[in-house]
């Protein structure tokens, strides 16, 4: 079987100094090889309306479905908000859900989190497992990635220096592409 994978990411966070922006950027670094990883803002998608939804998805949305559906798996790198999911992140999976062909079906899901406090977006990503039982989604159980303390991992450019991070989300993206090829291969 062939190693190759394609991942889309999804960050959680839209400001420019994010951490989980940042923690994105050492998760593609240190991707293994064969596995590419692309990742689009979600800054764009409106609040969610049933009423625009009907008349149809705005491009942003449309575009969010499609990168979903094309990768052969789906990597969530979020900030924790009020100990859940940031509800831009939750709005654009809202929209991303709704019918015909909701893309997340059968997808092999990722996700890992920076925070700034000591709970490293555990709760945020419980929450997030919790969303995935109705998206009928596959997140990978182990291994966990909750990085705590953000700001004293990360130097003045967004680089990912701490080195037990760096092998932590190593080894996340290692397992991560063997749980996307194993889903694949099912
Ligand atoms: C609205 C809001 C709620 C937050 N709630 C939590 C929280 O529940 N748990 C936590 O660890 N940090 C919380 N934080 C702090 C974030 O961890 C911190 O701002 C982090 O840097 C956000 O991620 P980012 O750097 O990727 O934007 C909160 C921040 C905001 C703005």
């Amino acid at each position: 079987m062939s190693d190759a994978t394609s991942v889309f990411a999804v960050v959680g966070s839209l400001r420019k100094g994010s951490f989980n922006k940042a923690l994105l950027r050492a998760a593609i670094e240190l991707a293994p090889d064969g596995m590419t990883v692309g990742t689009a803002s979600i800054a764009d998608i409106e609040p969610y309306n049933d009423d625009v939804r009907i008349a149809g998805f705005p491009p942003p949305v449309t575009a969010l479905r499609e990168a979903i559906a094309r990768a052969d798996g789906l990597l969530f790198v979020t900030p924790e908000y009020n100990y859940s999911v940031p509800g831009v992140l939750k709005n654009a999976i809202d929209w991303a859900s709704r019918p015909p062909n909701q893309p997340f079906a059968g997808k092999p899901m990722g996700m890992m989190g920076a925070s700034g406090a000591m709970g490293g977006t555990m709760r945020a990503q419980y929450h997030l497992r919790q969303v995935a039982v109705f998206l009928d989604a596959h997140p990978m159980n182990k291994p966990e990635v909750f990085v705590r303390n953000a700001a004293t991992l990360f130097d003045e450019q967004g680089t990912l220096v701490d080195e037990a991070t760096r092998k932590v989300v190593a080894q996340y993206m290692e397992a991560f592409g063997a749980w996307v090829r194993r889903m694949k291969a099912r």
